[in-house]
């Protein structure tokens, strides 16, 4: 906790103060809108000037799993004064039909959902009916007095149930890399094998549960333009979906997200709230909000259930000599989604011989969706408890196992790895913990009546770079704007942008300002995968470059300029002036070389990953978690009482926000070994605790120590601002050190997620 704290206060550089550079720990300087309420939301944006006319639409969910909508009677909705329509499939303005036109850029496989398309239920919780009137409470309370009769077919939403319908996914979204094909002969090894462990380990449902729900305000224009305020990942993903749905010209519809109040990957995708407020509008002709209540938080897609096989083998001295990994994870009926969940497991070790699985199983269910860390959340937990009990079957240190079969080189390719600083993540996080003071033993620490437990897991997440935009204008003032349509869903992208554009330019970052969250604003991709730093950030500093070219030649040019015959790669921008590297007096200041401009300097880039030399290379980031836990075993409860995450993500652009993202990694991490589930009533197809009194995430009482470090690590492959990206690592890997730390203490194997009292008791 007193980390936590003291990352709260660590006041990092005040914006706008000297000249910041890359890796410095700068507050957000989107903070204080942030904490002033001046930052808006979705929900709370107004049509202009005299903020009347919004209205609100209150969603109807479904009750059945699997079924039609017989009969859907609005009446004594209708008759609520304020009430202007109930809007359901009989009514709606039209839509498209086709499943291309429902393709938002990250759809998986399959035919996406179409909300309010027609009378078939697909699962529980699917939205029937918006009900909108002139007040919020007109709506809800019409929400109540809509009839809908189904004719009910069974249904089926339990994955161990109906495993034996798994199969491989056929519906394949873009850019997903299947399991790679047997290396090596692991079934026969694993068969002769002296050493040798085989377990199965169960995750449950989970939900994103951002503290922002879903929420939609879409402006109508007297002209019929539909200016659209959206919690997403991605306002140019929305607008690409809203114009395809409805068939409406790209210059139409504008989407904002200029603040997101976390989405984890539930805002990769458009989720319904979106269309259904656009339709509210189109038909009506009128500006509509419509937000989601926590309930249906729950009802547009999960962290699939998933349960995996983990066979391995060693010789005595604790060399791996096989790995079987195979995983079972649900999926829809409409869409095949698909995620990572054993590829790791045949990145992260040297092996001669290692098999893969991965299998869905399709229920009545919404699509899963990425969730934090999508499929290594799972899949490395899987891989990590496994080698937790291997070591413990060569009676050999858990961490010695790791470092005794480190990986130089990509076990399944063969390729390098683009920067692969883990030992340095194991080393130093070993020292960071006092590991070298851990008794092999397990439950042989104790404090009062509580066991006390070590352990550790490996971490690992892809270092990706997409491709992006971005533009500058450069005043004559000194200001400059630079702009993408990036997100920042609580990330700190306006910062690190901000950051990487101030240095470059020899600026304070007072003067800088990063525009995003703007569908019109320059192409940029959807910020998910940890991905965002690594490309925008590669649009920033290219464009950026572009800039300092133009400035050094205007500087060049000044009568009795001292840069007259200097090359560009001799000087630098820094403290506001274009200098000759080591020689002092050599300088400009940027202002005199801007003052002369009568318009403003502008530049666009295009960023492109270079995909020839990036292919060559295993691009990933790695860390190392050590995990101290207090189990009382005659409650079965368990508190992470210290965390050391050790992890190597490339260059740090924001040392402070770099290190918030993995605490809140860790916090996630603890959540999903200890608490987050989401329970499904199998009789009703419908998840039971959506709400976040009974859906459990980690509050103050479960967090103590996390102690975050970062590894030296400069990757020029990943990007040419050398950096990875840390959105996701943080979480990786802290559940299994969880579980291989109530081993230690208890010497009980938890092998299903969450670890709840019961499980830990009865284990
Ligand atoms: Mo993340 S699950 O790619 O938003």
């Amino acid at each position: 906790m007193s980390e936590l704290i003291q990352a709260l206060r660590t006041p990092g550089a005040a914006p706008g103060t000297g000249q910041v550079r890359i890796g410095d720990a700068v507050s957000r300087v989107d903070g204080r809108d942030k904490v002033t309420g001046q930052a808006r939301y979705s929900a709370e944006y107004v049509p202009e000037p005299d903020h009347a006319g919004l209205l609100y639409g209150v969603v109807i969910s479904g009750t059945i799993a699997r079924g039609r909508i017989r009969v859907l009677d609005p009446a004594a909705a209708l008759a609520v004064p304020g009430v202007v329509d109930v809007i359901w499939h009989e009514n709606r303005p039209k839509i498209r039909s086709f499943d291309i036109f429902y393709k938002d850029m990250t759809a998986p496989g399959g035919s996406p959902y179409r909300p309010l398309y027609d009378s078939e239920v697909h699962y529980s919780g699917q939205p029937v009916a918006l009900v909108v009137a002139e007040s919020f409470e007109a709506a809800r309370h019409a929400a109540a007095l809509v009839r809908v009769d189904y004719d009910v077919e069974p249904h089926e939403t339990y994955l161990l149930e109906h495993q034996g319908r798994a199969k491989k996914p056929s519906r394949l979204k873009a850019g997903y890399t299947p399991p790679p094909d047997v290396k090596g002969h692991p079934d026969e090894v694993w068969d002769k094998a002296a050493v040798k462990i085989e377990a199965s380990y169960y995750s449950g449902v989970e939900h994103h549960n951002p503290l922002e729900m879903f929420a939609t305000t879409v402006l109508h224009g007297a002209d019929g333009h539909l200016t659209i305020y959206d919690k997403t990942q991605s306002s140019q993903n929305s607008r690409w979906y809203v114009s395809h749905v409805f068939g409406l010209s790209k210059d139409k519809v504008t989407v904002r997200n200029p603040y997101v109040g976390g989405a984890f990957g539930s805002g990769l995708r458009p989720q319904y709230q979106l269309p259904l407020a656009v339709m509210a509008a189109l038909k009506l002709e009128r500006s509509v909000r419509v937000v989601l209540t926590r309930q249906q938080m729950f009802t547009f897609g999960h962290r699939p259930e998933t349960q995996q096989r983990l066979k391995l083998s060693a010789d005595a001295d604790g060399t791996l000599t096989s790995i079987i990994h195979e995983a079972v994870a649900e999926t829809s009926r409409y869409e095949d989604y698909v995620e990572v969940v054993v590829n790791w497991s045949g990145e992260l070790y040297a092996c001669e011989h290692i098999r893969l699985g991965y299998k869905i199983v399709d229920l009545d269910h919404a699509s899963p969706m990425d969730m934090r860390a999508p499929g290594a959340a799972h899949g490395v937990h899987a891989l990590e408890v496994a080698m937790d009990e291997l070591s413990y079957a060569l009676n050999m240190d858990p961490l010695a196992l790791r470092l005794k079969n480190y990986a130089e080189l990509d076990p399944t390719h063969g390729m390098p790895y683009s920067t692969k600083e883990l030992r340095e993540c194991y080393l130093q996080g070993a020292q960071r913990f006092g590991w070298e003071r851990r008794p092999l033993e397990p439950g042989t620490m104790r404090e009062g009546r509580e066991l006390i437990g070590w352990g550790m897991a490996t971490g690992m997440w892809d270092a990706m770079q997409m491709f992006a935009r971005a533009s500058a204008v450069l005043h004559a003032d000194g200001s400059l704007v630079i702009s993408s349509a990036a997100s920042d869903i609580g990330t700190g992208t306006y910062t690190a942008m901000s950051i990487i554009a101030a240095e470059a330019m020899g600026l304070p970052l007072e003067k800088v300002r990063f525009q995003l969250g703007d569908s019109t604003l320059p192409v940029a991709p959807i910020e998910g995968g940890s991905s965002h730093v690594a490309t925008v950030g590669s649009a920033v500093a290219g464009v950026c470059e572009k800039l300092q070219k133009s400035v050094f030649k205007l500087a060049k040019d000044l009568p009795g300029s001292p840069l007259a015959t200097a090359r560009l790669e001799d000087v630098e921008f820094a403290d506001g002036e274009v200098r000759l590297r080591g020689i002092p007096g050599t300088s400009v200041p940027l202002l005199q070389v801007l003052g002369g401009l009568t318009a403003p300097l502008e530049e666009k880039y295009l960023m492109l990953p270079n995909m020839l030399k990036q292919m060559k290379y295993q691009r990933a980031t790695h860390s190392a978690v050590f995990v101290e836990v207090r189990v009382d075993p005659e409650f079965g409860t368990v508190r992470v009482t210290r965390v050391v995450s050790a992890v190597a993500a490339g260059r740090i652009i924001n040392a402070k926000t770099a290190r918030s993202q993995i605490i809140g990694g860790v916090v996630w991490g603890i959540g999903q070994a200890l608490h987050e589930e989401t329970h499904c009533d199998h009789r009703l197809g419908r998840f039971m605790n959506h709400n976040l009194s009974e859906y459990h995430v980690s509050v103050n009482a479960d967090i103590h120590d996390i102690d975050v470090l970062f590894v030296q690590e400069d990757d020029r492959i990943v990007s040419r601002i050398g950096a990875k990206g840390v959105g996701e690592i943080g979480q990786v890997g802290v559940a299994a050190a969880v579980c291989n730390a109530i081993y230690h203490a208890t010497g009980q194997r938890v092998r299903s997620t969450p670890m709840t009292p019961e499980k830990v008791m009865r284990a």
